[in-house]
């Protein structure tokens, strides 16, 4: 079903349907998601490590009910206002379907009270090159949150790309580990799960931490999937609450990394890059924070390797960014942070300009800058 994968006009470069290599090339195409008719999760015990004290009995109460109307308003405005302005920079955006999230489901083994939201398609989708990688997420929730990206999907693959989805994981109680010591992961290996933003793409090498979602199964399932052409690297990081990578680590531009200043551990592969610790966020501490922590203000999207989006309110990331050579676009953002993620979680960009370079560290090869000679003919 490949016949008809002709390259297709972005901008003015002539690129396949579905082309991302890596966190920063410049943007052409990108998915963004919509918290439409989004409700709070069904809880489960597997996410006391990852959502804040205060979410918890929010969701044990309130699993399925819609999310705050007000709020999710604002957000969906913030949203719209995103969108704008990677259409402003000659960016094409796609969205999801609207689906239906509040509606109950269940398998043999277990029943969630609904689904989540369509917001997150980087915690769900991850493109390598010229395929779409569909996640075997942990998250009871979120079992069927493909359902509304099927048809992009469908259409990506049609005009060439190929399709991975993952083993469909069985999500029974096998999975998730009870009464483990702290410092255990929330998810056992009984089978491959992991949440694609646990991963992040540098060229021909992916690194990925191992987190409360993401156990080794799943990764050496990814690292199978994607074959010989692809590296995939554990990297340490320094969270008890581990889920997602892109608020540790955000690559910006070839040898340029911004970090968490307490998350981040050294690692050989970035020898030669250039490491900026991100400034405290400057979320009020009263904030409303269901998902995630503050620190999604270093969760940014890369338009090109000198051009960042930012939140607007980020006003010491912004100083950083800019004294570090990079020119920031501010957006506003605070209310979609409530629902879990800034610029780089609502996103999927499915293509950037680009081939497979290498960036990262190897014997021998320690240069940060893409290495053409090793790029596909
Ligand atoms: N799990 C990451 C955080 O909360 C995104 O900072």
């Amino acid at each position: 079903m490949t016949n008809d994968a002709q390259p297709e006009e972005h901008g003015q470069a002539l690129l396949p349907a579905v082309n991302s290599y890596t966190e920063w090339d410049p943007l052409r195409e990108v998915v963004v998601g919509s918290l439409l008719g989004g409700v709070f999760p069904d809880w489960q015990d597997s996410m006391v490590h990852v959502v804040p004290d205060a979410a918890r009995p929010v969701f044990q109460e309130l699993g399925g009910s819609p999310l705050p109307a007000g709020h999710l308003k604002a957000a969906e405005e913030e949203l719209e206002g995103l969108v704008e302005v990677l259409e402003a920079h000659g960016i094409q955006v796609v969205r999801p379907d609207a689906a239906e999230h509040q509606a109950p489901f269940r398998t043999p083994h277990w029943s969630s009270a609904a689904g989540l939201y369509a917001g997150m398609p980087r915690d769900l989708l991850m493109v390598v090159g010229d395929a779409i990688v569909e996640a075997p997420m942990s998250w009871r929730c979120r079992h069927h949150e493909v359902d509304a990206f099927r048809s992009l999907i469908k259409s990506y693959f049609r005009r060439g790309a190929r399709w991975l989805p993952a083993p469909r994981p069985q999500l029974t109680d096998e999975l998730y580990r009870t009464g483990g010591d702290a410092g255990d992961w929330a998810v056992t290996e009984f089978e491959p799960v992991f949440d694609a933003a646990d991963f992040l793409r540098f060229g021909r090498d992916l690194i990925v931490q191992r987190s409360h979602v993401t156990n080794e199964f799943g990764i050496d399932w990814l690292r199978r999937a994607l074959g010989p052409d692809f590296g995939v690297t554990v990297v340490d990081t320094d969270d008890p609450h581990a889920m997602h990578i892109d608020a540790t680590i955000a690559p910006l531009a070839p040898g340029k990394l911004l970090v968490h200043p307490e998350r981040y551990v050294p690692h050989e592969i970035f020898d030669g890059w250039e490491i900026l610790p991100a400034p405290e966020p400057t979320l009020p501490h009263d904030w409303p924070m269901y998902f995630c922590s503050p620190w999604v203000s270093m969760n940014v999207l890369s338009l090109d390797p000198e051009t960042v989006v930012v939140e607007s309110q980020e006003q010491p990331l912004i100083d950083a960014l800019t004294g570090w050579g990079f020119r920031c676009v501010p957006v506003d953002f605070r209310h979609v942070y409530s629902f879990g993620g800034s610029f780089h979680c609502v996103t999927l960009d499915t293509v950037r300009e680009g081939g497979p370079a290498r960036y990262l560290s190897r014997p021998g090869a320690r240069d940060p800058r893409p290495s053409h000679a090793e790029q596909e003919p």
